[in-house]
């Protein structure tokens, strides 16, 4: 007896519409046994007209999350945890454990005198500081001292670690990593560096201080990996870029005022496999709607606003983080009149880019705004 199967049919000339025959279920009986099958039968489920995320437009209140990322604290050691984070888990993507395709994301809170160990992993990895003082991260012995709002690098294959000075104050921040991607492709590794620290061999803070010069560059200095030198993307610096380039611009219709972090040395994406940029809405703006291919994490970084995405609103305040799956429509607003609002994201472009595989779109219905489910 034959049992129902899947058939993707669709009545569409060039897309794949065969019925069931007793005949051809047999046949695909037959093929099951071979671990083969009948490309018509999932065609069209395989190869969609248009993206379609698994992953559910969400937002994370940092009010809603904060206490229980502190409570981590009093629960696990980083000892014992390894990294003590909460990890955001996105409805539609829990088998991978992603925030939004194959991005993951996840708040470590450390206290003052915590160290976790340092290690290594194929995954490239960012953290984006939400609160506290005296954090710091070392990366392949150049220590980075963090404050809020920072933007750090830990690129793959890089050893790390993190810490907080004993004078400083608990510290929350963001990780972003592409581990579900890198997972995906079967190509991650992961090491424990055999001192369970790394030696700090340079000056504090010594790439930042090389690299981040605006429009200079060191004459002696070469570099040629893969990634960015520039490991420490500081908060005031990035916002005064932001303030000037709105006093010489419009701005994008759907995204404001908005600056890539860039590699210094070739004015690309930060990392091989993520990018990640810094967005200000002036006061009152409101965007337009587009979408596009990639998968973004937002966190918000100053002041408070909503984004419709896919139809649905999502108001916004400091510190909270949502996600804008790939092509979904998305529109960003600024609630206030009197001051700007700032967003970061880190996403996967870089992927797109470089896999041809970018595409975008304009809403082009009702003046370029979608209408709220
Ligand atoms: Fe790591
Ligand atoms: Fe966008």
């Amino acid at each position: 007896m034959s049992k129902p199967r899947e058939n993707h049919r669709e009545d569409v000339a060039g897309r794949a519409n065969v019925e069931d025959t007793p005949e051809l279920l047999a046949y695909y009986e037959e093929l099951e046994r071979f671990d083969a099958g009948a490309l018509w039968t999932v065609a069209n489920k395989i190869e969609p007209w248009q993206p379609k995320s698994s992953s559910i437009p969400v937002l994370w209140r940092y009010s809603d999350l904060r206490e229980s990322v502190l409570r981590s604290v009093d629960l696990v050691t980083p000892e014992k945890a390894g990294r003590r984070v909460i990890y955001l888990n996105n409805p539609g993507r829990r088998d991978v454990s992603a925030a939004v395709g194959w991005l993951y994301s996840g708040l470590q809170v450390m206290n003052p005198g915590e160290v976790a160990s340092a290690h290594a992993h194929s995954a490239s990895a960012l953290r984006f500081i939400m609160e506290g003082s005296g954090a710091y991260t070392i990366v392949d012995g150049h220590k980075m001292t963090l404050g809020a709002n920072d933007f750090v690098l830990t690129p793959n294959g890089t050893w790390h670690e993190h810490g907080v000075a004993a004078d400083g104050a608990p510290c929350i921040w963001q990780d972003g990593l592409d581990i579900p991607l890198v997972n995906c492709l079967e190509a991650n590794f992961y090491s424990v560096h055999p001192e369970g620290q790394q030696a700090v061999g340079y000056p504090v803070d010594d790439m930042v201080n090389t690299w981040g010069n605006p429009g200079l560059r060191p004459s002696e200095n070469q570099w040629s990996r893969g990634y960015s030198p520039l490991l420490k993307y500081e908060w005031n610096k990035t916002y005064d870029s932001l303030s000037n380039y709105a006093r010489a611009t419009d701005g994008s219709v759907f995204d404001g005022v908005l600056m890539n972090y860039v590699n210094p040395v070739t004015g690309g994406p930060v990392m091989q496999t993520i990018g990640a940029s810094m967005q200000m809405l002036r006061p009152g703006e409101r965007t337009k709607a587009h979408r596009h291919t990639g998968s973004f994490m937002y966190q918000v970084a100053k002041g408070e606003g909503y984004s419709i995405i896919d139809g649905k609103k999502f108001e916004w305040r400091e510190r909270d983080i949502f996600c804008v799956p790939s092509w979904a429509w998305h529109e960003h607003g600024n609630n206030s009149s009197s001051e700007d609002a700032c967003l970061f994201t880190f996403n996967d472009l870089p992927v797109m880019w470089s896999l041809g595989l970018y595409r975008e779109e304009a809403y082009g219905d009702n003046g370029g705004y979608q209408k709220i489910a």
